[in-house]
């Protein structure tokens, strides 16, 4: 199995980037529960020939959608002592958890955060602003809410992101009980940071409304082009309108690690929690996420609980306290940190870094490749690692996203798309250690051939086309 995984990551770029399942694979996840045994080799045989080939595909260098991680090596084998372990890291006192605890202390110095923050490994962003939101909720309303809910709450309490933020946001507003309309969004600027003025009289006339405003989330790394707010702006405003100041830095935090990025996040030091993934940029293999409290005592406070069977002591396996239980929902909990820890560990910083600069690099190399072509327009800045571009053609709208769409059927390239202006945009982010060059050209030169292919030159050749 080692050997097929390494096999796997060595001649990745010969497989497509993805592949549809055909139908009758995807029968064979219909079959009935395996109530007798089978042979491990025949289970593996089915693994290799019914799942490694229909993966999601970011493994390879020519995926480029959505924000997925490549993953790494390293990390692929510390999950196999992971799961060796066996561990539960929801709490008690043991190695796996100090593993996790050191990360913590090595974020809280990379961020600039006090020595008294808190961290926890989640499965994702998603859950990390979920957990940041709930937090700064009961800091907001009290800790009784914990006991009474928001029921009864006079007090409505608003937040605010801009109209670029991440839809998570919305959802973990949602979550704590607030109502997904406490999510005020915020007017961006062109180069979709938000708009700090807008900001402040909106928090003005929810006051004057008699609304509470409780919480202002900014971005680093906006999902759809990559954006970084003003977060220097935004902790002093925070400040002033003492709301908790929330940073989503999904994939943009780790940014710190590369010297000509780490200056535009000045100001993710002051946030009141910080959410990101090591799954991202970071090369963790997923789930990896992260979140950050700047105030530990809060943080604790928003989860623990007690019940007799998880009881605390001083001495034996029950020492330790406060364990990772105490931080977030869940209790069982798996050994996320070890993975990370490898990467962190084998890799280094410096070299994370590096290839966060290197992606930022092939994302400008792509839009000077954009701009070479008249038959291609660039729809939004390149601020990072995100490129979104566009075949200029009548209809552009479907014609990109059936580029798009046949583009990862053809297994050379896996874009995705997004909106930009309201225009379907071709969004390319690369993340992955192991893009190049080549697989930029690879993936220009397949949209201009598609691009060109599409263009409606007759009903005829339309038929041909979309049929
Ligand atoms: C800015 C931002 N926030 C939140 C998320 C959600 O993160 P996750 O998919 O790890 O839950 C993403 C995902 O791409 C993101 O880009």
């Amino acid at each position: 199995m080692l050997d097929d995984m390494f096999d796997y990551l060595e001649h990745i770029r010969e497989r497509p980037v993805w592949q549809p399942m055909p139908g009758d694979v995807r029968a064979k996840f219909r079959s009935d529960l395996p109530v007798a045994p089978s042979e491990l080799s025949a289970v593996h045989d089915e693994f290799m020939r019914d799942i490694l080939p229909y993966s999601n595909g970011n493994v390879h260098p020519g995926f480029m959608g959505w924000v997925h991680g490549g993953g790494n090596a390293a990390g692929m084998l510390a999950e196999m002592l992971a799961a060796g372990l066996n561990a539960n890291l929801g709490g008690r006192d043991h190695a796996p958890i100090e593993v996790e605890r050191q990360i913590v202390r090595w974020m809280i110095e990379l961020f600039g955060f006090p020595k008294t923050a808190s961290g926890l490994f989640v499965t994702g962003t998603s859950m990390a602003n979920l957990i940041s939101v709930l937090v700064a909720r009961d800091a907001a309303l009290g800790f009784e809410t914990r006991r009474l809910g928001v029921g009864g709450v006079e007090r409505r309490l608003i937040a605010y992101a801009s109209t670029a933020a991440h839809e998570s946001l919305r959802k973990a507003v949602d979550c704590c009980g607030l109502g997904s309309d406490a999510l005020r969004l915020v007017p961006v600027n062109p180069r979709h940071q938000m708009n700090l003025a807008a900001l402040k009289q909106m928090i003005e006339s929810d006051r004057r409304a008699g609304f509470t405003p409780f919480l202002v989330a900014g971005t680093a790394g906006t999902v759809d082009i990559g954006a970084i707010d003003d977060l220097d702006g935004l902790a002093v405003i925070a400040h002033e309108e003492r709301l908790w100041f929330h940073v989503d830095g999904a994939f943009g935090a780790l940014g710190i690690l590369a010297p000509e990025i780490a200056p535009r996040l000045a100001g993710i030091e002051a946030a009141d929690s910080l959410a990101f993934d090591f799954h991202k940029w970071g090369q963790v293999p997923y789930d990896a996420g992260f979140v950050l409290l700047r105030d530990g005592e809060l943080h604790r406070k928003a989860f623990a609980s007690q019940a007799a069977y998880l009881e605390r002591e001083t001495r034996g396996l029950s020492g330790g306290s406060p364990w990772p239980c105490d931080f977030g929902p869940d209790l069982s909990r798996g050994f996320r940190a070890l993975k990370t820890w490898f990467t962190l560990k084998v890799y280094g910083l410096h070299a994370l870094g590096g290839t966060i600069t290197q992606t930022c690099e092939l994302a400008r190399y792509l839009e000077q490749r954009v701009a070479a072509s008249a038959e291609l327009e660039l729809l939004a800045p390149v601020q990072l690692n995100i490129v979104c571009f566009r075949y200029r053609c009548p209809d552009a709208d479907r014609a990109n996203a059936r580029i798009v769409a046949e583009l990862q059927e053809s297994g050379v390239a896996a874009p995705s798309t997004t909106r930009i202006n309201g225009q379907l945009a071709i969004r390319t982010a690369i993340t992955n250690h192991r893009t190049s060059r080549q697989d930029v050209d690879a993936l220009v030169d397949a949209v201009l051939a598609l691009g060109r292919l599409a263009v409606p030159v007759d009903a005829e050749v339309e038929e041909a086309v979309y049929d």
